[in-house]
């Protein structure tokens, strides 16, 4: 079952700090990796082995989509994560983009950091048939990346394109700075978030207005991340919440965790498709934003940005992952 050699490797998570939605319509977005991460231990198979049982390969379409893309047999693959499952921090783009990291090094193919951008974009795409790779390019370059941001704010990293449509990747610089995410601890698929906001635009015209002026403060939230304006990032954030939340992709539970975090805060939103998941707040009182979280039965963890992206580890002998 194993081949000859191991490769471990990992890859953050991200949360989208401004543009969910509007990047759909070709707008501005940016992302920050955090300090949660993504393992996986790999070596070539005959056949898909996911923690020590085979599975069939209908059953993960991500681990399918990144064997296929490197013409690899199979894998015998072992992961474990830091990363909460289905809370929209890129769980799933983080395995991908570490699982194609391993797998191109086991194969000897590339491993520029493009390439395997590409693959873990097509794997969300196969998977979930998802609108854009904001989540896969940031948890694969780490730091802070942007879509559609104009030349001259961001650097020009990769392109991704899809059918009919391209996205132009450039990363960012991003100073230190500390979140809560709280977790509603309601999954919310992304799929029928995006078609109810598409469905809307479609129909009424407040919805293309509301959608450029996302557009144009997520490049006021650039340039407040390039001078490293926290007052000025979290109050372009709130703002962005109430957006989200005209547009109707947020819910009770998200709200009550933005209004409860943003007395301790420099302002808080929801983050990814919203409808449930979580939220963020950029704050340097952690502890205080954690309880207002807990007290209104939401799921708080910390996290911090400048996190690096995929890599090759060597020892994680000191984490605690549920290897089998
Ligand atoms: O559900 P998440 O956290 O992976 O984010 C979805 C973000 C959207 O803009 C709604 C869709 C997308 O892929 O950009």
């Amino acid at each position: 079952m194993n081949g000859q050699s191991e490769v471990i490797t990992s890859a953050p998570g991200k949360m989208i700090i401004l543009g969910e939605h509007s990047v759909v319509y070709g707008k501005p977005a940016m992302a920050l990796a955090i300090n949660r991460r993504f393992y996986c231990k790999v070596s070539l198979a005959d056949g898909i082995y996911l923690n020590g049982r085979k599975v069939p390969a209908f059953i993960h379409p991500h681990i399918r989509s990144v064997i296929e893309s490197n013409d690899a047999p199979g894998i015998d693959l072992n992961a474990g994560t830091e990363i909460p499952t289905s809370s929209g921090l890129g769980s799933s783009a983080a395995l991908s983009a570490s699982m194609s990291l391993a797998v191109r090094k086991l194969m000897n193919r590339s491993t520029d950091l493009g390439d395997i951008a590409k693959d873990a974009f097509k794997a969300e795409w196969d998977a979930q048939g998802r609108a854009s790779p904001i989540d896969t390019s940031t948890c694969t370059r780490g730091g802070g990346v942007a879509l559609n941001c104009p030349v001259g704010i961001g650097k020009h990293l990769w392109t991704i394109s899809k059918n009919d449509k391209s996205w132009d990747v450039s990363e960012f610089e991003v100073p230190k700075m500390t979140f809560v995410v709280g977790h509603t601890g309601i999954k919310a698929p992304t799929g029928p978030l995006v078609e109810k906001v598409r469905k809307f635009k479609e129909h009424n015209g407040f919805a293309a207005d509301i959608i450029d002026e996302m557009g144009i403060i997520a490049l006021q939230g650039m340039n407040a991340i390039r001078r490293n304006d926290k007052e000025d990032l979290g109050e372009i954030m709130t703002r962005n919440h109430k957006l989200l939340s005209i547009l109707g992709v947020s819910c009770n539970e998200l709200n009550k965790l933005v209004n409860a975090s943003l007395p301790y805060s420099y302002g808080a939103k929801l983050t990814g498709s919203g409808g449930g998941g979580s939220m963020i707040a950029l704050t340097d009182r952690p502890k205080e934003v954690c309880e207002a979280i807990r007290l209104r039965g939401g799921n708080p963890i910390v996290v911090r940005t400048g996190e690096e992206g995929v890599r090759i580890e060597h020892d994680i002998s000191g984490k605690e992952l549920d290897f089998q």
